[in-house]
């Protein structure tokens, strides 16, 4: 089969098409013949393996273990192990592939049942390659670490790139009130998926501006925490989700300590994949609660040209591949 591979870490031009050996299928699996796939900032992490610590929880000291990239998959079922239960051959599915063994930059991956669940008919192949690790990311970080409810006031920073645009249309679809964080570039578009108030960060900064939020989920940005603290209500919640390799350790090391027992609380999300959410989500599809934000579509053979897109510009919503 013909794949994207990397044998060494570096920039985008380290990734390069070539033909190798189709995986196997064992007895828990399904192969999965994928037409689409999408770019997360964790397969650019993979690939230049930075930040360095990377390289140290057995991604591959000197050189990656895995040589194919790529955590998002779409496609068509092709076949079947013995054991396994929910698909057959045929059926169009979705999912997130991280840690499985195969990279879904290629034309074949081989998975276990239960990092897929059925596409929504409603939705493309390019569409449904878009959603299971933003989406995942957005749905944990505002549900399970943020416990969003309807009316609450939810502030979302860096709305306009792939986990943004998801959790616009989540908190809406919880029921919140949104206000979307991004550049002038992308301020009709976060209206267009539902945000209720967007804030230029080129103009205007949200924790200076005397307003304050139950819930923000910082998908992206430069705040500091004290600056993120200040714009909360008195038990508003902060999410960290992602941003600069600084906010991720004052995140982690600052925040507990932030945090009150009986009121604002200063936390983080590890995107844990899981079947449920991906189902979870699969209906918020179905329903037309969550339409995928597409930046562009690239064929398998242009992907370090799109990863290169991807590092280099500031996407809107996500970067596809397309592999059929
Ligand atoms: N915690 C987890 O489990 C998990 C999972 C997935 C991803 N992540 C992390 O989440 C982060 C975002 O991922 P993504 O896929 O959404 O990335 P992305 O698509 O690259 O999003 C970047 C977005 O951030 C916006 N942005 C840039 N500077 C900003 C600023 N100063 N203020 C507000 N927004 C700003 C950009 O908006 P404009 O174009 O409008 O400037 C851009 O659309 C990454 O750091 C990634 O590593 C974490």
């Amino acid at each position: 089969m013909k794949a994207i591979v990397y044998t060494k870490y570096g920039p985008p031009d380290v990734l390069h098409l070539e033909e190798v050996k189709k995986p196997a299928l064992n007895e828990e699996q399904v192969l999965v013949k994928v037409h689409a796939a999408s770019i997360n900032a964790g397969d650019l992490h993979m690939l230049t393996a930075d930040p360095f610590p990377l390289r140290l929880t057995g991604f591959g000291l000197f050189k990656p273990k895995n040589t194919i990239l790529g955590t998002d998959v779409a496609g068509l079922v092709e076949a079947v192990g013995r054991n396994v239960k929910q698909f057959q051959p045929g059926d169009a599915v979705f999912g997130d592939i991280f840690g499985l063994g195969s990279g879904s930059f290629a034309e074949y991956v081989s998975v276990p049942e239960s990092a897929l669940a059925l596409k929504p008919s409603n939705v493309s192949f390019e569409e449904a390659a878009a959603v299971p690790v933003a989406a995942t990311t957005a749905l944990q970080g505002l549900r399970d670490k943020g416990n969003v409810q309807p009316g609450q006031k939810v502030l979302i920073n860096g709305a306009s790139g792939g986990v943004g645009t998801f959790a616009i249309q989540i908190a809406k679809a919880f029921g919140a009130e949104v206000t979307a964080v991004c550049s002038t570039w992308n301020m009709e578009m976060a209206r267009s998926i539902g945000a209720d108030y967007v804030i230029d960060y080129s103009k205007e900064d949200f924790t200076k501006n005397g307003r304050h939020y139950d819930l923000i989920l910082a998908a992206n940005g430069y705040q500091p925490l004290s600056a993120y603290e200040r714009a909360l209500t008195p038990h508003g919640i902060y999410v960290f989700s992602g941003g600069l390799p600084a906010q991720i350790f004052q995140s982690l090391l600052l925040g507990p300590l932030m945090s009150k027992s009986d009121g604002r609380k200063m936390t983080s999300v590890m995107k844990k994949a899981n079947q449920k959410d991906l189902l979870f989500i699969r209906d918020l599809l179905a329903e037309g609660k969550v339409k995928p934000v597409i930046d562009g579509c690239y064929p398998l053979s242009k992907t370090p040209e799109a990863f290169w897109y991807f590092e280099k510009e500031h996407p809107r919503g996500k970067v596809v591949i397309s592999v059929v």
